[in-house]
């Protein structure tokens, strides 16, 4: 796939870590330039995964490529605006965007407690639909009518299985995931005539480093020889996102991709 992105613009949100990191590091492999984002500069430390924002970006300009590190609050519009004029003036007009940035993370932080339908704060539910479904449309919002403008372009957003059952635990974020992929849908419809795609991925668990700091692993989900029945790796998921980002899948738009090794296998 070497430089099948070459010249495009690409701003991957909450990519300093995790799999927002992995997504942003192939599109650099693929030829994009890249804006990679966060929170805030020290959010890749948090875990381990890097100094910090800065950082992150100098390391891909290995690929030949030029980054740009921005941060911002996706849950505030006026920080989205500022970080999309960031990444343009230094990268040039945004012709892929990637809404990673988002988890099940209370207004305080951590996971919420409790964390099921009714009873979860309301405080929770509020900062998980920002961080998640409000910011992933407010980016939405401050980037793609650019791209209506210069009819091309391409959206990936993301999901998670859960988007796609009816847990008990998380179900704010099972909701705010769900109202995600229905956004993918209704926005593709919208831009079809504008030649602009907009696609979702829905990871199953996939092993990044906050994944392996808040939880305990099971092994057995890690053991490579049974490779459909273990947890995700982040680069799988890039995988399905560079894909979707690239001419490799000029005629989807509007669908979901389930990165999870088959575990859901039903519509909708
Ligand atoms: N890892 C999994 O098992 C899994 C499964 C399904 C879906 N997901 C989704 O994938 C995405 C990445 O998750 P991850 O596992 O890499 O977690 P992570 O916490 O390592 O990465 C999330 C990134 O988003 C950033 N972020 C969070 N809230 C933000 C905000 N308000 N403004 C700006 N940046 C913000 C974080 O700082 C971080 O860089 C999330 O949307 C998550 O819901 C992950």
């Amino acid at each position: 796939m070497d430089q099948i992105l070459k010249g495009e613009v690409a701003l991957v949100t909450g990519s300093g870590r995790g799999l927002g990191h992995a997504v942003v590091s192939r599109l650099a492999e693929w030829g994009a330039h890249v804006a990679v984002h966060d929170i805030s500069q020290e959010a890749p430390a948090e875990f381990g995964e890097a100094k910090n924002l800065d950082e992150v970006a100098a390391r891909l300009t290995r690929f030949g490529v030029r980054t740009v590190g921005v941060t911002g609050d996706i849950g505030n519009p006026e920080a989205i605006v500022e970080l999309v004029k960031r990444t343009e003036a230094a990268l040039g007009p945004i012709s892929i965007l990637a809404n990673v940035a988002g988890g099940d993370i209370a207004a305080k932080g951590g996971k919420p407690n409790p964390n099921e339908n009714l009873f979860v704060a309301w405080e929770d539910v509020q900062a998980i639909f920002n961080r998640n479904l409000f910011g992933t449309m407010l980016c939405c919002r401050a980037v793609v009518p650019g791209m209506l403008e210069r009819k091309r372009g391409a959206v990936i957003n993301i999901g998670s299985g859960d988007a796609h059952t009816g847990h008990v635990n998380s179900g704010a974020y099972a909701v705010a995931k769900a109202a995600i992929v229905h956004y993918t849908r209704t926005l593709a419809n919208q831009c079809r005539e504008h030649n602009v795609r907009v696609n979702a991925v829905s990871p199953g668990a996939t092993v990044t480093a906050r994944f392996k700091a808040t939880r305990t692993v099971d092994p057995k989900f890690l053991d490579e020889s049974t490779p459909l029945l273990r947890f995700g790796k982040p680069e799988e998921v890039a995988d399905a996102i560079a894909f979707l980002a690239s001419p490799l899948s000029a005629h989807i738009s509007g669908q979901v991709i389930r990165v999870d090794g088959g575990l859901q296998s039903w519509p909708g």
